[in-house]
């Protein structure tokens, strides 16, 4: 059962959708709900929507409700994503990958026209940094960058597989993730760029910049936080 939270984050999210666009799907709890809520609009109304991936778990659940796939290689620009978020400021910063699936994450919310994000309010702080940050890795690079992410004054982790996978787990493109502490992170571009740079980092699971607009929902109702 999902919370009343997340529920109204992906119904306000909802009201964007319309009739022959072309959506980037997010991946996540809250993300899941939005797709169960989609898939019910397209058959109550016929709405014609092609839909891009974010991961195996949204692509999966996408068919099953019902959603037509398709690629960035047919459409490299969307008209609106919709994805959730691990933490969020109150300028849009946010960092994202609690579920390892930040790579194509921001691949597909980067190529949307739009970015809207979803969210439970507990997602939002005055400034990011407090969940630890995800970076996806090659494997072959793992201590390397977890080198590198030590000297910037981050506690790296080596993300585990969890009760079903003895060893680190793996994402959905074949690397590791390994999330890095840093407590709270004074400007997120800077260190966006920074752990970018070392040699072996697939992805940061940092968002500057790219989210237009954010929906919080609580039992009190949504919030609504939009870029200036
Ligand atoms: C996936 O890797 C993440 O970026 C998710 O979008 C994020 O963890 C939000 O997930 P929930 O909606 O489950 O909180």
């Amino acid at each position: 059962m999902a919370s009343v939270g997340k529920l109204r984050a992906a119904e306000a999210a909802l009201k964007e959708v319309s009739d022959g666009q072309v959506l980037g799907i997010g991946t996540g709890s809250t993300v899941a709900v939005f797709i169960g809520l989609l898939g019910k609009r397209v058959k109550e109304e016929g709405l014609d929507l092609i839909c891009v991936p974010t991961s195996y778990q949204s692509a999966y659940l996408a068919v099953e409700n019902g959603l037509r796939l398709s690629t960035l290689d047919e459409h490299p620009t969307l008209d609106l994503a919709v994805d959730g978020t691990d933490e969020i400021d109150p300028n849009l910063n946010l960092i994202k990958g609690g579920g390892a699936a930040l790579t194509k994450e921001k691949v597909v919310d980067s190529s949307a026209k739009r970015f809207v994000v979803i969210a439970d309010s507990s997602k939002l702080v005055e400034r990011i940094g407090k969940f630890p940050l995800p970076v996806e890795v090659l494997p072959f690079a793992r201590a390397k960058v977890m080198r590198a992410i030590a000297v910037m004054g981050g506690e790296p982790r080596l993300r585990d597989g969890g009760d079903r996978k003895d060893g680190p787990l793996v994402t959905d493109n074949g690397n590791f993730i390994v999330d890095a502490s840093f407590k709270e992170i004074i400007d997120p571009r800077a260190l966006e760029i920074e752990i970018k740079m070392v040699p072996g980092v697939v992805e940061v699971g940092l968002f500057v910049g790219l989210a237009h607009c954010a929906y919080l929902g609580d039992g009190a109702g949504v919030r609504i936080l939009s870029r200036s």
